[in-house]
């Protein structure tokens, strides 16, 4: 594996992307397209990556930080100019091979890296390209190949008519013998449609000076898919998220329409869990065994135990127990613990909050920077009112404390276990355990309040 040097080309601008994030920054299944792509290559070697950066690379360095070495491309004068600025790197590296790719194919595999790259060896090429047959190649370099060798690369900007209708494609995938690639990148000259430096003018080069070339054809073409435009990017996201949907169906997960359900990788699901359309499960999510996820769902960074139902709510940075149900349009804001066997229902609010095994907060409730024991009742419309326009104050409750409806808890503020607020309360002392506290006007009736000629 050490033998190996990865290469990534990802300084270009990404024009068509019409955008002002990095292109290689654009994201893919919730995730930048470049991780994907060293992930794939982490398959064929272990060594840092050398990522080649020029157009918004600040943002590309303060997102990879030090996975990766960096070269800086100034001007972008095309992909052979851009591996040309790694040569000290690669010489320094002392490698056997270099693995050049493209930084927008996100949806290339490890897998298919380690077939071409063990066909590169078995052939003992100097360069190998992987390629595919594509339907409509319209914007990709045409593999020129006679009698079964690859004789050149024509960019399909410089390619002539019958050139055009070449169907097999570069999908901008090079393993490099070392000296072949070093040589033939001092040779380079920009005389073509775009005064560019073509890396893809390497497979020439290197034949002219003896050099064996090969083209490794991939089954799987979607893998080689490029990534330029925002339709490309809608593409790719389809199909790594059925992808990623396909392998948790494979662990056992019940996905009922994999196209609408949008899951990161990397999240985990336990077995039984059945997922409706409309899910949004990203960042450091665990799901247990036995959930549902009713329609539309929102996840971020959370864990969630087992037997829960989730309908149609956002959870973020908080963990559930087991056998709760949340929802239907509940809000789970971060620093949210909540129990097992808990109610969490419709226009529930939770922020910061502890809730204990057993609680009920069914309706219509706002419940923050709060520690809530075992088995309590919230009434509909109950408020923790925890900020004063300044700082933010706990309330506190006991285990098996009954909150009557519309209740407002002025905190900082306790009430204790087995204590019973009735409705309409604004509480804003301490409530002792096992008592009742009233806290509103006594109602007041006017008798014929009403004068007869006021009435319709
Ligand atoms: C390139 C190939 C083409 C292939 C296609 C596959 C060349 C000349 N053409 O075309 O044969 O079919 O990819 O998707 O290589 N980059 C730099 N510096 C530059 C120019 C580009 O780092 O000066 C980077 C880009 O950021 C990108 C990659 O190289 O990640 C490819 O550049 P792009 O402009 O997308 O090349 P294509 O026109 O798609
Ligand atoms: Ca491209």
């Amino acid at each position: 594996m050490n033998k190996m040097q990865v290469v990534i080309m990802a300084a270009g601008e990404g024009k068509r992307m019409k955008s002002s994030t990095a292109k290689v920054l654009s994201k893919v299944n919730f995730k930048p397209m470049i991780d994907y792509v060293l992930q794939a290559a982490a398959g064929v070697s272990d060594k840092k990556p050398i990522v080649i950066i020029g157009h918004k690379g600040e943002d590309i360095q303060s997102y990879l930080q030090d996975r990766v070495l960096y070269v800086q491309q100034s001007k972008q004068l095309g992909t052979g100019h851009a591996v040309l600025q790694a040569e000290q790197e690669i010489t320094k590296a002392e490698c056997e091979t270099v693995l050049v790719l493209n930084g927008d194919m996100p949806l290339i595999t490890a897998d298919t890296l380690q077939k071409a790259y063990a066909f590169h060896k078995e052939k003992q090429n100097s360069v190998t390209v992987v390629g595919a047959s594509f339907e409509q190649p319209d914007g990709y370099g045409r593999l020129i190949i006679e009698n079964g060798t690859l004789t050149g690369i024509v960019e399909h900007k410089d390619a002539t008519e019958d050139q055009k209708k070449i169907q097999e494609i570069n999908a901008g995938i090079y393993f490099f013998e070392t000296a072949s690639l070093l040589a033939a990148l001092s040779k380079l000259t920009n005389n073509n449609a775009q005064n560019e430096y073509y890396l893809t003018d390497t497979i020439e080069i290197i034949r002219s000076e003896n050099g064996k070339a090969g083209a490794y054809i991939v089954e799987d073409k979607k893998e080689i898919s490029g990534c330029n435009t925002r339709a490309e990017l809608a593409y790719a996201d389809k199909v790594m998220r059925l992808r990623i949907n396909r392998m948790l169906m494979d662990q056992g997960v019940t996905i009922i329409n994999p196209e609408n359900t949008y899951i990161e990788q990397g999240v985990q699901i336990g077995k039984d869990t059945i997922i409706y359309p409309g899910a949004v499960l990203e960042g450091n999510t665990k799901i247990g065994e036995n959930c549902i996820l009713y329609p539309n769902c929102a996840i971020n960074n959370c864990k969630i135990g087992h037997n829960v139902n989730i309908k149609s709510s956002t959870l973020i940075d908080s963990t559930v127990g087991n056998n709760t149900t949340v929802g239907p349009y509940a809000y789970i804001r971060p620093g949210s613990v909540i129990g097992a066997h808990v109610k969490v229902g419709d226009f529930v609010e939770v922020k910061k909050s502890k809730i204990g095994d057993g609680t009920k907060i069914s309706h219509l409730t706002y419940v923050g920077d709060s520690i809530v024991g075992q088995n309590v009742n919230f009434g509909c419309g109950t408020v923790t009112v925890n900020y004063d326009g300044k700082n933010k104050f706990t309330t506190e409750i006991g285990d098996n404390a009954f909150i009557g409806c519309n209740t407002n808890l002025v905190a900082p503020v306790k009430v204790g276990e087995n204590a019973f607020i009735a409705a309409g309360s604004t509480i804003t002392d301490w409530v002792p355990q096992d008592s009742f506290a009233i806290a509103r006007q006594r109602q007041t009736i006017k008798e014929n309040w009403i004068k007869p000629k006021d009435k319709k």
